[in-house]
């Protein structure tokens, strides 16, 4: 399939940043872009200072850096200058809280400019910003801010009280600053906003994100003020940034993409950003498309299936000629959504591959590239992408594999906070193993087949099984839990979650000496639910609860997660040698 619109070139009135992906591959050396970045001295660096306060000492400082806008239509707007200002005045306050470097300052905000603000400010006090999804609960922030000793959290008014409940948990937590308090209110007003910003050495902590795996509580993801090499460069290249974009991230910055591609690589290119504060919803999503004459949209491919949903017609009553072209990233661009999206918009879509752990993209399309539809594109110049064995040898071409990458890059996580062992797992013969199965073909395009372990990505969002499964079990009704990601045509997957049930607990409550009627496990499928909701997060509970009398089990007693998958899809269930009688 072969259409003009696949075939970039041709289409583009002005040429794109990534001329020619070939002839700069062929040459390219990371330290041939350092120049793309401000430098102290040559050597030392700082993130958000590249990302704005650069941009005041040249014609952009006047210039709108971010628009935002939420549900109800209250809008504000700052320029790089005002941004550079209020993250200075941050920075001092988190400096007279007594923050110093390398402390960690966790961020519990919707997406509110005060988010923004803070993050900055903190990374340019030389404190390390961890960012909290603003759909957790108590659980999951107890996990976060326990594991990462954060001394500080910046939230409001409303999320605070999540925080009071867990604080007991939290002995390393000195201050919660809360945003829309009149004592912070009149100390921001007060403060100066000159700030000394820290000169980094490239490989000091800048940021960390919890994100989870298989087994255990999710893991702290830490990365240097260096990465904004590469997220600038691939903003550039990928995104294809310029001066007279306004460009759209849906992502929230409680996840990797947010922070990348929302403040510090978009930025760093010194383009007009549109941050969006509400929830989904087609007609919202066309209006802030047509409002702010969106030209480069980064979102995600359920948003795209559910947009594909609500009609095309829908979309004609908007004027989107601004658009110049479309990016996703976070689990795989259907060929049936990528090809609505390109023939409704008329315009080209990019797939995009990356992970919490390498920081930036790593593989992707180009406009100045012809796309495979279905596929992710090649990697970024500088990178080395290749699909190898559980050894970590190379497969041959057309064979699949484990999607690996070769240490190191300018953005390569540098750390599992306090688990080195974890963070050492991930590398397999000189290779940085992904956890992605792949495919790469003859032309060098990468093609996605799947997660090697359990991990769910639902709605784009990665949902480790354990964490699910903990919270399940800590219902007094819960014996035991399975949980996987189920294949859904909208969202990708949904958590579902195979429930052993506690005999003496269900004869205690619902006083049933034979059977268990269907209306009873109805309302206890969907009080576990809730259940999971209300004390883990909004976003990963079980959509689905099923009773079942025994769950596959290895002999050590693990549970066989790809049994319960089989069994959900109606699949063979496979080598079953190592498994306890089932
Ligand atoms: C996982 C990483 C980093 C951006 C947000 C996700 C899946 C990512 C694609 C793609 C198919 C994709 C992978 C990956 N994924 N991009 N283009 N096609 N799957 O970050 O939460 O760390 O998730 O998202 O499974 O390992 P994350």
């Amino acid at each position: 399939m072969k259409s003009d619109v696949f075939n970039k070139p041709a289409r583009l009135k002005n040429p794109p940043n990534l001329g020619d992906y070939d002839e700069v591959c062929r040459s390219f050396d990371w330290r041939s872009v350092r120049k793309e970045l401000d430098w102290f001295d040559g050597t030392k660096i700082n993130a958000a200072y590249n990302a704005i306060d650069r941009h005041t000492q040249t014609w952009r400082k006047n210039k709108v850096a971010l628009y935002w806008e939420d549900e109800a239509g209250s809008t504000r707007q700052y320029t790089f200058e005002q941004l550079s200002l209020l993250s200075n005045k941050m920075g001092n306050i988190l400096k007279d809280f007594g923050v110093s470097r390398g402390e960690r300052v966790f961020i519990f905000l919707p997406r509110v400019p005060e988010l923004y603000i803070s993050f900055l400010g903190a990374l340019k006090i030389g404190a390390i910003a961890g960012t909290l999804f603003s759909a957790f609960q108590e659980q999951a922030l107890a996990d976060r801010l326990g594991n990462s000793d954060a001394e500080v959290v910046i939230t409001n008014k409303e999320l605070k009280e999540r925080i009071d409940k867990v604080r007991k948990k939290l002995p390393a937590l000195k201050h919660i600053i809360t945003v829309d308090s009149e004592d912070f209110i009149k100390s921001f007003e007060h403060v100066s906003d000159e700030l000394h910003i820290a000169h980094m050495d490239p490989d000091e902590y800048a940021f960390m994100l919890y994100t989870s795996g298989t087994t255990g509580k999710p893991k702290g993801v830490v990365h240097v003020h260096r990465a904004i090499l590469q997220e600038h460069m691939t903003a550039k290249w990928v995104l294809d940034l310029r001066d007279d974009d306004t460009y759209w991230c849906t992502a929230d910055p409680g996840w990797v993409t947010g922070i990348a591609y929302e403040i510090l690589g978009s930025w760093s290119c010194g383009v007009a950003a549109v941050v969006y504060a509400g929830r989904f919803d087609p007609k919202r999503w066309y209006e802030i498309l047509a409002k702010y004459k969106v030209s480069v949209w980064y979102t995600a491919p359920t948003a795209i299936r559910m947009l594909m949903a609500a009609g095309s017609n829908l979309v004609h009553e908007y004027d989107l000629s601004s658009l110049r072209h479309m990016c996703s990233v976070g689990e795989p661009l259907n060929p049936e959504a990528i090809t609505w999206a390109i023939k409704t918009f008329d315009k080209p879509f990019h797939d995009t591959w990356w992970q919490t752990e390498t920081g930036a993209i790593c593989i992707a399309n180009y406009p100045a590239m012809d796309i495979k539809i279905g596929s992710m594109g090649k990697p970024v110049p500088g990178i080395t992408a290749a699909i190898v064995d559980d050894q970590g040898h190379k497969v041959p071409d057309g064979n699949e594999g484990n999607i690996a990458l070769k240490p190191k890059w300018p953005s390569m996580m540098h750390t599992i906070w306090r688990r080195p062992h974890k963070y050492e797992s991930y590398f397999t013969g000189g290779w940085y193993i992904s956890g992605d199965r792949g495919m790469r073909d003859k032309d060098g395009y990468f093609w996605f087949i799947g997660r090697a372990d359990d991990v769910i990505k639902t709605a784009g969002e990665r949902v480790g099984p354990f964490e699910v499964e903990s919270a399940l079990v800590s219902h007094p009704a819960v014996v035991e839990a399975g949980v996987i990601g189920k294949p859904d045509a909208m969202r990708g997957e949904i958590i579902k979650a195979f429930v052993v049930l506690d005999k003496k607990y269900l004869r205690k409550r619902f006083r049933e000496s034979v059977g268990f009627p269907e209306s009873d496990k109805k309302a206890l499928r969907e009080e576990l639910s809730q259940y999971v909701k209300k004390h883990l997060a909004g976003h990963a509970y079980p959509r689905e609860v099923e009773f079942i009398d025994k769950l596959p089990k290895t002999r050590s007693g693990k549970i066989m997660r790809r049994i319960l998958k089989a069994k959900e899809m109606g699949l063979p269930i496979g080598d079953t040698s190592t498994l306890e009688e089932y």
